[in-house]
């Protein structure tokens, strides 16, 4: 494990990762958040970011998003430059994203939330819905519930399904098991773990960082805008400075 980053210049290395940020200063209005970020996401990899509140990882993932234009640096997407890069471009790109809240439409049906979320497809939609009513049977009972009557741990559900209407390659989501209920936590990394395994690459952000590190290949510990520690997650798990500092003892 390294403390603070040469990410950028191992990324730039090799041609193979799936997303890199590097050297990224974003922010909101005039005020940075981001200070010279670098991280990068390998193809079938599950990344964890964690971090205390306000650190900057929801900044991080809606500036890959293309919800903000980073201030300067680069954010590519399989070797190509996407800074900036409008949402709906990405979508069409193989990026998918699921906020922390707000993330499906309350007075529309689970089954409206989820064609909802195959808008940007060309083809293929009923079959894609129908694949994922097999892969999450709670959405197929519900199909015809509005999202506003389903548990939060269904919401999470429907929000992620929704996501993977478009089959991303690569899946941003933030905070999958906040506010849910212990067992239903276990639940929603399971479906990341099975997602992922299908072959999507994910970056996740998470408050619960020793369960999200437990189902992640690598971590980063982001700090005032910036990777404080990165490594494996075994590596981020055992190191005493990262557990003390930020994994609670
Ligand atoms: N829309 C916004 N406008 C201004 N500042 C924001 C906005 N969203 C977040 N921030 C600020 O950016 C910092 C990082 O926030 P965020 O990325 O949400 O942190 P995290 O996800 O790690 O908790 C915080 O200080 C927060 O107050
Ligand atoms: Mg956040």
């Amino acid at each position: 494990m390294t403390a603070g980053t040469d990410v950028g210049e191992r990324a730039d290395a090799s041609g193979d990762h799936a997303l890199v940020v590097e050297g990224v200063d974003s922010g909101y209005g005039d005020v940075q958040i981001l200070h010279d970020l670098s991280m990068h996401l390998e193809a079938g990899e599950i990344v964890c970011l964690i971090g205390p509140n306000g650190a900057g990882k929801s900044t991080v993932l809606k500036t890959v998003f293309g919800l903000l234009t980073p201030w300067s640096g680069s954010v590519r997407l399989d070797g190509a430059e996407i800074a900036g890069t409008p949402p709906e471009d990405l979508v069409r790109r193989g990026v998918g994203y699921v906020p922390q809240i707000e993330n499906v439409f309350s007075s529309l049906t689970v089954d409206e939330n989820l064609r909802m979320g195959g808008v940007a497809r060309e083809s293929g939609l009923e079959a894609r819905i129908e694949e994922l009513y097999g892969q999450f049977s709670i959405l197929e009972e519900k199909r015809g519930a509005k999202a506003r009557t389903l548990s939060g741990g269904q919401r999470q559900v429907l929000a992620f399904a929704r996501a993977m209407v478009m089959e991303p390659d690569v899946l941003l989501i933030d905070e999958p098991s906040a506010g849910l209920a212990p067992s239903i936590v276990e639940e929603v990394f399971e479906n990341v773990e099975a997602v992922n395994e299908l072959g999507t690459s994910i970056v996740m952000v998470e408050q619960n960082a020793r369960e999200g590190l437990a189902i992640s290949d690598r971590g980063y510990v982001l700090d005032q805008g910036t990777v404080r520690f990165e490594g494996s997650a075994e590596e981020l798990l055992d190191d005493s400075e990262v557990a003390d500092l930020y994994l609670g003892g």
